[in-house]
């Protein structure tokens, strides 16, 4: 289902069009459709009924408490990878129970939070890692719940900078290496095993790297079986893939029945860390084409948004379809546009070569914005960050006020005596 469509000429998001909303709340915004939200949880889960599975939404892609809220309400189960996210998770009424802790870099701080908040499983990245939580578990006379995170060594054929499960990420604990470290945590006082963990990349399009990479974690289930260690659970990570133009990632039912089958009779919980497919399409960036500046080599359309409010361009060449609010009847008068935004870099551009019909003052929707949007956009240039508004049906919620300059210094100090 697409949530945004144009009625009468005007792009909406559900029942609210979205010129509506700049008006009402300003631009740049961040506009999440909660029946798009909603159904992607849905569909994805929908896959693995009859099976024992838990959904933790990938924290990263998308932390807004309303949309965790959201998701909570639904059953969802949540990823995290910082102490930042834990606490978020809590605060928007996630259940401990169904938290999966992962990344490199836990601190002990973090770790202690987590054994606090009594989540489901850590995944451990590293034997150091395993004996640092051993330590801080024992200290707190608790028994820590763990699976390794493996690094099976494949392709997952995406872009370099979120492809994670190569030899040469930092990511997870050498396929080859795995087992020992298990049989070492099998005999630490305060770490309990529960599962393995595998995560391989990020927008990802094809099904053979997930079933590449489950088959490796499904042998190595069977080796720790033989020697005595029984597996719980198998966290498959996320990574699916979205269609930002033209892709055709794996259907969620596809994928679902896929991983069944691979599973087998195996008495065995699944557990999935979608971010991306749950909230990606389920978000669009709403701006406005401030000037436009035509020159000798290229027609700029300079909007209102820029790349501290959506990265993904700049950072990874990223490709987001650009879609007026109110397409103009005269596309004959439509140009060739680089859309970018007012940062002082080069690289800060929206999209390369479109076409479009544009005056100023018009509104452009930058798509599939919902995941990694948000949540990666900084300060930089002394930017407030975007609103963002969660439409529900004909209603719209604001989810997170636009932040005000005095907020951006409200936590500096000058000197004193200069
Ligand atoms: N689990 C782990 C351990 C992860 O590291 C990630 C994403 C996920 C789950 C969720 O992956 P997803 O289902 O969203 O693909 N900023 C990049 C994406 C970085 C992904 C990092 N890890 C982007 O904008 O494309």
């Amino acid at each position: 289902m697409n949530s945004f469509k144009l009625k009468n000429t005007i792009l909406h998001a559900e029942n609210v069009a979205l010129n509506q909303i700049a008006s009402e709340f300003g631009t740049p915004c961040y506009v999440y459709s909660k029946a798009a939200l909603t159904l992607a949880f849905e569909r994805f889960s929908a896959g693995f009924i009859g099976t024992n599975h838990l959904v933790c939404f990938a924290v990263k892609a998308n932390p807004s408490l309303a949309i965790l809220n959201l998701f909570a309400s639904l059953g969802a189960g949540f990823d995290i990878v910082s102490g930042g996210e834990l606490a978020r998770v809590l605060a928007a009424g996630g259940d401990p129970q169904k938290i999966v802790f992962s990344g490199v870099g836990k601190t002990e701080a973090e770790m202690q939070a987590a054994l606090n908040a009594g989540i489901f499983c850590f995944n451990v990245e590293s034997a150091s890692e395993l004996t640092r939580l051993n330590k801080v578990a024992a200290a707190m006379g608790k028994i820590a719940p763990v699976s390794l995170r493996v690094n099976p060594n494949v392709d997952a054929k995406t872009h370099p900078y979120i492809s994670t499960g190569l030899k040469n990420n930092k990511f997870g604990v050498a396929y080859e290496d795995a087992l020992n470290i298990y049989l070492q945590a099998a005999v630490m006082t305060n770490i309990a095993i529960h599962g393995v963990d595998c995560h391989i990349g990020s927008q990802i399009t094809e099904l053979s790297p997930f079933l590449d990479a489950f088959d490796r974690v499904l042998s190595l289930v069977d080796a720790l079986e033989q020697q005595g260690i029984s597996i719980q659970h198998i966290d498959a990570g996320g990574g699916i893939g979205i269609c930002y133009s033209d892709e055709t990632p794996p259907e969620f039912n596809v994928y679902a029945s896929a991983m069944r089958a691979k599973l087998g009779d195996r008495n065995i919980k699944l557990v999935f860390e979608p971010g991306r497919a749950l909230v990606g399409n389920a978000g669009v960036l709403l701006t406005k084409v401030e000037y436009l500046k035509p020159t000798e080599a290229k027609n700029f359309a300079i909007v209102d948004a820029a790349m501290n409010d959506l990265m993904r361009p700049a950072l990874y060449d990223a490709y987001h379809d650009i879609k007026a609010v109110q397409p103009r009847d005269d596309e004959s008068h439509a140009l060739i546009y680089e859309i970018v935004g007012p940062v002082c870099e080069s690289g800060d551009f929206l999209g390369h070569d479109r076409t479009l019909a544009l005056k100023e003052g018009d509104l452009l929707a930058i798509m599939s914005a919902g995941a990694y949007g948000m949540s990666m956009a900084s300060n930089y240039n002394t930017r407030p960050r975007a609103a963002e508004v969660m439409v529900d049906d004909d209603q719209c919620h604001l989810i997170r006020r636009r932040e005000l300059i005095a907020d951006l210094f409200a936590l500096e100090n000058t000197l004193p005596n200069v």
